[in-house]
């Protein structure tokens, strides 16, 4: 059968007010540019009229500009799972009568849609970098949920992008894990091992048009690691050297997972750098410049990702050696490359990055003072939570000095002091591993928090001590600081004398 080629606008003619779309892709790349664009128009047009127009939004993870920038702006988003990062999108996820966002982990959510839990998918939209007429397609630079939503969605349209002038063919795992009762176990023994297809099949009625489209990724290049962030990442290498040379980490060393960022990036800088650090593989969620360029250096042997989330240099970079890469690059729907399954097998070296952490161990990586969402859980948890080594960064201080991010009681929880195995700022690395809870914030204090709030939180310490207990806590001084910060703007300025009696 032939499938027609379709504009952007006629493809967001087929969308309806109250559907609910999910699209390719993940940490922007992969996902659509062009329809999303037509959408969001079609939205502003409507919404002139009086008519209403709005979308429940699903994506693998992050967007571009091109999605959640362009429909937030045109308030077209009723519904946003699992993770934006989007300023705009932000800002009405964060006001009460604007997105309704749910945070979700990345590994659940396309399990989640195929047991049912939140409806039909109406339309999927999906980037395409080749195609035959029997619906055979080779995905892009980012899978996200793509084989879920090409099989579950009632319609999908194609955004075929030409901007890519090298094959990704090759590149692709898509696999679909059957559901309980009948789950067996995901047959990744190590990062490099292939399971699905190259290709993704998607049932050719159902898709109702081609959209062309030659749009990069639009991904902005990363800072160059400045000193704060090369202390952090200086700090994490010497602790996994340290680690080898105690025969903690065998010596052929573990598969690493780092997040996205400076800090990632630095780490990962330093890694590569350090010439007691083997050469190792990644099984991971999203694979940056810095990754590339590792595996130009033979420090990187392999990388198993979910999405390129190259700078648009690096990506024409990448495709200008494309065979180079053929065969230590493999990309993931997210539910895989996620899985707690095999980051439990795997016994990855997990490093994610944190707002703020307390004492104790427990990190805060979505909500600013405990209310306003960042960005999401994102994967953080589907790889600390089963990691061989779970390490969370931050700069001990932001906003020059004014706010400490290791506090005593962190303002939310997504990582409990269970999952949290180290922790490390630019100071230093606070080993919580078989610590019990005071240890562990003496540890904390002593290692990771800025010398200008050391004494404030041995201060802490000493009245949450008084009350005994085996988390030792006054729960009327546990937020004192964040209190300092919304009332007087600054943490340092909090008074602890009130609260010694
Ligand atoms: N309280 C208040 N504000 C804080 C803060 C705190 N404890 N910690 C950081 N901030 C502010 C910073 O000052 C900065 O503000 P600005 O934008 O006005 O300059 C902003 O928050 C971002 O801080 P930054 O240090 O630049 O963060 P980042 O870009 O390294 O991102 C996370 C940190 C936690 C938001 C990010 O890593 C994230 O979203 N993590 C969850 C998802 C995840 O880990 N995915 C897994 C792998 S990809």
């Amino acid at each position: 059968m032939s499938i027609p080629f379709i504009t952007a606008e006629e493809a967001a003619a087929i969308i309806k007010n109250g559907d609910t779309v999910a699209t390719s892709g993940f940490t922007a790349s992969g996902t659509p540019k062009v329809v999303t664009v037509a959408l969001a128009e079609r939205a502003r047009a409507l919404h002139e009229k009086g008519e209403p127009f709005k979308i429940n939004l699903f994506t693998g993870a992050s967007t571009n500009d091109h999605v959640d920038g362009e429909l937030a702006r045109a308030n077209a988003i009723a519904k946003r799972t699992p993770y934006q990062s989007h300023k705009d999108c932000r800002s009405l996820v964060n006001s009460t009568d604007g997105i309704s966002y749910f945070d979700a982990h990345l590994s659940h959510l396309s399990q989640d849609l195929r047991y049912g839990f939140y409806g039909d998918i109406d339309v999927a939209i999906i980037e395409v970098t080749e195609m035959s007429p029997n619906g055979e397609v080779i995905l892009g630079a980012g899978l996200g949920m793509a084989p879920t939503i090409a099989h579950l969605a009632k319609k999908v349209i194609i955004e075929y992008s030409s901007y890519y002038h090298n094959s990704f063919r090759g590149f692709h795992d898509n696999y679909i894990p059957l559901d309980p009762p009948n789950r067996r176990e995901i047959p990744i023994y190590r990062p490099s091992d292939r399971i699905g297809s190259t290709v993704l099949k998607i049932d050719p009625k159902k898709i109702v048009g081609v959209v062309p489209s030659n749009a990069s990724e639009s991904i902005k290049p990363f800072t160059a690691p400045d000193e704060l962030t090369q202390r952090i990442g200086d700090n994490i290498c010497r602790f996994l050297v340290d680690q080898l040379r105690k025969g903690e980490i065998p010596k052929e060393f573990l598969p690493i997972q780092s997040g996205v960022g400076n800090v990632a990036n630095a780490v990962l800088y330093g890694l590569g750098e350090n010439p007691e650090i083997p050469r190792f593989e990644m099984y991971t969620e999203v694979i940056q410049d810095a990754v590339m360029a590792l595996m130009e250096e033979g420090k990187c042997r392999f990388a198993s990702t979910c999405s390129l989330t190259f700078s648009d240099d690096a990506m024409l970079h990448f495709m200008e050696n494309i065979d180079f890469f053929r065969d230590k690059v493999l990309m993931r729907p997210g539910e895989i490359s996620n899985s707690p399954e095999v980051v439990r097998r795997l016994g990855l070296i997990a490093m994610n990055t944190a707002l703020e952490a307390d004492i104790y161990g427990n990190v805060n990586s979505t909500h600013v003072l405990g209310t306003k969402m960042m960005n999401g859980i994102g994967g953080s948890a589907d790889f600390s939570r089963n990691a061989y080594l779970s390490i969370f960064s931050c700069p001990s201080i932001q906003k020059g000095g004014k706010i400490s991010t290791i506090v005593p009681m962190v303002s939310h929880v997504d990582h409990s002091e269970h999952s949290v195995k180290i922790i490390a700022t630019e100071q230093g690395v606070a080993d919580l591993r078989g610590l019990d809870p005071i240890q562990r914030a003496q540890t904390m204090i002593e290692n990771c928090v800025h010398p200008m709030y050391k004494e404030l939180m041995w201060d802490y310490l000493k009245i949450a001590c008084k009350n005994g207990g085996h988390t030792p806590h006054d729960l009327r001084a546990a937020f004192a600081f964040h209190e300092a910060l919304m009332e007087k703007g600054d943490m340092s300025l909090v008074d602890f004398a009130e609260y010694d009696k």
